[in-house]
């Protein structure tokens, strides 16, 4: 599959278009609706990041195969990248409520949450990159 489409994060505008494209995606691959919306939300949380702590980045959405007892299951996977200051402690960021900006601290929880897979590579002073998946059932 090679589905994949990349949104520049550098402005309000870029958080509406990582939405909309991940939302065309999700339809595209089969999601009901419920899952269009989880994919959306994470969507918006990660973009919404980049713009708040790295004031700029990419997200990148792709229709990608996994592998499964008897088959193959297909899946979405978002990746959100940035050059900002990274993120010094993920087990901090990773608690629900913990916040640099005054907001909820609810976001990477959250989207942890929303989705079935997550990992987070980030490097103090270089960036970040998040990557989740959400599988077709
Ligand atoms: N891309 C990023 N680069 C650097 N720091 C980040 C990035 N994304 C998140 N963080 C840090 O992780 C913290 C937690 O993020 P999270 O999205 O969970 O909550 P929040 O943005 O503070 O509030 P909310 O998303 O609920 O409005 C942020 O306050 C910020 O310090
Ligand atoms: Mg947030």
């Amino acid at each position: 599959m090679s589905v994949q489409s990349n949104v520049e994060v550098h402005s309000e505008w870029g958080i509406v278009s990582a939405r909309q494209a991940g939302r065309n995606l999700a339809k595209e691959l089969g999601f009901a609706g419920v899952d269009q919306a989880r994919i959306t939300t994470a969507i918006s949380e990660l973009a919404r990041n980049i713009y708040l702590y790295a004031e700029k980045g990419e997200i990148v959405l792709e229709g990608i195969e996994g592998k499964e007892t008897g088959g193959a299951k297909r899946g979405l996977k978002i990746v959100a990248k940035d050059q900002g200051p990274g993120i010094k402690s993920i087990r901090e960021v990773m608690e629900d409520g913990y916040t640099t900006s005054g907001g909820l601290g609810a976001g990477l929880p959250g989207v942890k949450r929303l989705m079935d897979e997550f990992d987070i590579d980030s490097v103090a002073g270089e960036g970040t990159e998040i990557t989740t998946i959400k599988w077709l059932r």
